[in-house]
C-alpha cells in the first residue's frame, strides 16, 4: 500500500516547491515515560510522510539542487543495539527508498556545503516549548534542530520555515491515503455496530472502551488513532473527556468519539446513543445537531474558506438551538478540521478549500446543567462540486 515510491514521490514534490534548498526535517525524539523506559514511540507525521520510517532522533536532509536525500542517524550505543535492536540501512532503504546514510553529527558538513552553493536552508519552525492553550510540552526535536542550524548558518534569520509547503502537500490526499482513511472508517463502523448491538450489557464507560479497543485490534487496525472518548450523561459536555471510567446510567445519553488507525491514518467518528428510551428533550436536541450537520455539509466544496464556513455554521447553530431555549454566545470548537496522519491534520486552514482534502464535520451541543452532551461527527472528502461522506454507512440513530 505505502511503498517506497509513495515516500520518494512526496520528497520530490516537496523539493519541486523549494528549488536550490537544503531541507532539514527532524524525526521526533524518544521521550522518557518512567525510570529507564520510554513512551511508546510516535513518529512526527511530516518525517513519516517523507520517509515511512519510525526511527527516532534522525534527520532527513533533502538537497533540492541535486534532488538527493540523505538520512542522518544518531549513533547507537551498545546498550541500544542490545535492547532496542541494531538499525539496518538496508531495511530503512527498502521502506524509504533513501540510499545515502550519515550520522547526525555530520549535519554541519551538509550545511557548510549548502552555504557554499548558496542554497536556502529550510526547516519546520518549532512550536513554543509549552504549547498553549493546550497545556502540554512540544516534542523538542524541532527546537533542537533549529538551535543547531542557527549555530551553523551565517544568517540565522534567513532560515526558511516550510510548514506551509508541507502542510499543503499533506492536506491534499492521494488515493492510497484516502483508501487508508476509508479502511480506518470501515473498521470503526463495524466495531461501533458490534458494540451498539450489545449496549445493554455494559455497566461502565470503561467496558465500552474495552469492547471498542478489542474491535479495532481484532480487525487488524493499529488500534485507536487518538484517546477514545466514551462519555455518559454530563461527562459528554467535556469536549475531550477521556477518563472513560464512570457508571452508565439508564436514562442518559452516551457520546462516543472514536477512530481506528490504519497505516498511520486516522478515522475520527462521533456518535451519540441512548442507553434507555430517549426523552423528548434528548430527541429534540439530537435532531437539531443532525440538522446543523446537514447545514455544515451542504456548504463544503472547493473554494470556500473554513473561517467563513465556521462563522456561517455558528450563526445557524445559534438560530437552531435558540428555538430549543438554548442561547449560545460562543461555540466551543471548530465544526471541521483536516484529517489524516494526525487526527487534527496539517493543512492550510486560511486558504480556500481544494479537492481531495479530507475533513471532519462535527457539530455538537454541550449542556452540563442538563447532563447532556451530543456530538455527531463524520469524515468527508472534498470533491469537484461538494463532498463525499466517507462514513455515511454509520447509522445516526439515537
Ligand atoms: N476526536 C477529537 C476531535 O474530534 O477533535
Ligand atoms: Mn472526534
Ligand atoms: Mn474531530
Amino acid at each position: 500500500m505505502f511503498n517506497s515510491n509513495f515516500f520518494k514521490n512526496n520528497r520530490e514534490r516537496l523539493a519541486a516547491l523549494l528549488p536550490n534548498s537544503l531541507i532539514c526535517i527532524p524525526a521526533h525524539v524518544s521521550l522518557q515515560e518512567s525510570a529507564d523506559l520510554p513512551y511508546k514511540f510516535r513518529q512526527d507525521s511530516n518525517f513519516w510522510y517523507l520517509t515511512g520510517l519510525n526511527a527516532p532522533d534522525a534527520i532527513l536532509i533533502i538537497d533540492t539542487s541535486k534532488n538527493s536525500s540523505t538520512l542522518l542517524l544518531p549513533e547507537q550505543n551498545e546498550y541500544q543495539k542490545e535492547w532496542d535492536g541494531a538499525q539496518s540501512h538496508a531495511d530503512f532503504k527498502k521502506i524509504s527508498g533513501i540510499g545515502t546514510y550519515g550520522a547526525v553529527s555530520e549535519l554541519s558538513n551538509f550545511v557548510k556545503e549548502a552555504e557554499k552553493k548558496n542554497l536556502a536552508i529550510c526547516h519546520l519552525a518549532p512550536l513554543p516549548e509549552r504549547v498553549e492553550p493546550y497545556g502540554f510540552y512540544a516534542n523538542p526535536a524541532r527546537k533542537m534542530l533549529e538551535a543547531k542550524l542557527r549555530e551553523l548558518v551565517s544568517s540565522p534569520d534567513e532560515i526558511i520555515d516550510v510548514r506551509k509547503e508541507l502542510g499543503r502537500l499533506r492536506q491534499v490526499k492521494q488515493n492510497v491515503e484516502i483508501q487508508a482513511i476509508q479502511r480506518a472508517i470501515d473498521i470503526t463502523a463495524d466495531t461501533l455496530e458490534e458494540v451498539k448491538a450489545k449496549l445493554g450489557d455494559f455497566n461502565n464507560e470503561k467496558e465500552v472502551e474495552n469492547a471498542i479497543t478489542a474491535g479495532f485490534f481484532s480487525r487488524n487496525s493499529q488500534g485507536h488513532a487518538y484517546e477514545p472518548i466514551i462519555a455518559g450523561g454530563k461527562n459528554a459536555s467535556i469536549i475531550h473527556y477521556n477518563s472513560n471510567s464512570e457508571a452508565l446510567i439508564g436514562d442518559e445519553l452516551l457520546l462516543l468519539d472514536v477512530g481506528a488507525k490504519v497505516n498511520g491514518y486516522a478515522a475520527d467518528i462521533s456518535r451519540t446513543w441512548t442507553i434507555g428510551k430517549p426523552t423528548q428533550r434528548q430527541q429534540d436536541l439530537y435532531k437539531a445537531v443532525l440538522e446543523l450537520q446537514d447545514f455544515a455539509m451542504n456548504q463544503l466544496k472547493p473554494g470556500i474558506k473554513l473561517r467563513d464556513y465556521q462563522e456561517k455554521t455558528e450563526n445557524e447553530a445559534k438560530r437552531i438551538f435558540k428555538k430549543l431555549g438554548v442561547n449560545i454566545d460562543r461555540y466551543p470548537h471548530g465544526f471541521s478540521h483536516f484529517l489524516g496522519l494526525d487526527v487534527h491534520d496539517a493543512g492550510l486552514y486560511d486558504e480556500p478549500l481544494v479537492e481531495n482534502s479530507v475533513l471532519t464535520v462535527e457539530p455538537g451541543i454541550y449542556l452540563p446543567d442538563e447532563g447532556i452532551g451530543i456530538r455527531i461527527e463524520d469524515n468527508v472528502v472534498i470533491t469537484k462540486n461538494g463532498i463525499k461522506n466517507l462514513s455515511e454507512s454509520i447509522p445516526k440513530l439515537l
